[in-house]
Parts: structure tokens; sequence; C-alpha cells
């Protein structure tokens, strides 16, 4: 039995239980608590995705990272017609892939954007989102809570 159906209390932990949300998180974003933490902060992901996870533990969450733009798209496909939905920081991809905003235009399942830090607030090349046009919403500038924000948007 999954984690989730033992958990359930009340009808709406039932619905939630059959939301499946992948977070993608791109380059660099291995190394959140160790890089640039005036930025990024002082915790790593795995951290953060713990307790993300406890907190809403009636939801299947599931996690990939990649420093490769080729993997993000190929889980991008592989998921992208059979998931809720995806969470995605793509990084400086963001800025950069035609390829992974071609990607979600693919799938049928919503994707939101999400970035730790404010991109509108930082260097102007931070600013051009090519994935934003393609994805259901963006959530930019709440550190990790950026990707909690994002989770509750599936959630009615
Ligand atoms: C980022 C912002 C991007 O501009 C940057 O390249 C990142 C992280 C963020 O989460 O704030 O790697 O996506």
């Amino acid at each position: 039995m999954h984690e989730c159906v033992s958990n359930i209390k009340k009808l709406e932990d039932l619905e939630n239980c059959f939301m499946k949300i992948l977070i993608i998180n791109g380059p660099n974003l291995n190394l959140l608590g160790i890089r640039e933490r005036g930025i990024y902060g002082d915790n790593s992901f795995e951290n953060y995705l713990d307790k993300l996870k406890k907190k809403y533990h009636e939801i299947s969450i599931e996690y990939f990272q990649s420093n490769t733009e080729g993997e993000i798209i190929n889980k991008i496909h592989e998921t992208g017609f059979s998931y809720t939905g995806i969470i995605l920081n793509a990084g400086a991809y963001t800025h950069t892939s035609i390829a992974i905003a071609d990607a979600i235009s693919t799938i049928t399942k919503p994707v939101i954007e999400v970035h730790i830090s404010n991109v509108f607030r930082r260097e102007k090349f931070r600013h051009k989102s090519y994935i934003a046009p393609v994805c259901k919403g963006s959530i930019s500038g709440f550190g990790l809570n950026s990707y909690r924000l994002a989770l509750e948007s599936f959630i009615d």
C-alpha cells in the first residue's frame, strides 16, 4: 500500500492521494546550501524536500535533478503525459533553452516554473524566460518556499 493511502484522514486527503507531482531541478541546483548562499540560502534541497514531503504526506512527490539539458527534456517527456503536473526550476536553462520550452509544449500536463531568487531583481539576462510562455504559471523570489507555493497551486 502506498504510504499516502495509510495517511488518509479526510476526503480531501484521498483526492490528493492520487496526485503525482514531479519536481525537476536543473543545473547547479544540486549544490543548494553550498552555492551562492546569499542568494539561494543555506538549506540543501534534500533537506527542504524531506520537510515538504512530510507536510504534504498525502501527495506523491518525486524529485529529479540534472545538470544536463537533454536529461531534463527526457524526464519531461517521460512524466508529462501521466503525472498530475511538474514543478520545474530549469536554473540557467530558463534563460536559454528553446528545447525545454518545446518539450513543455509537447506534453499535456501542466508545468509550473519556479525560481528561488526573484529573477526580475537580478541581472537583465535573467529577466527573459523561454519557458514562462508555455508554463501554467511562474513563481519567483520566495526562496525554497517557491516550491511549496507551486505545489499548493495543484491543490484546490
Ligand atoms: C534560479 C535563477 C536562475 O537565473 C539561475 O540561473 C539559477 C537559479 C533560481 O532558482 O533563482 O540557477 O533558477
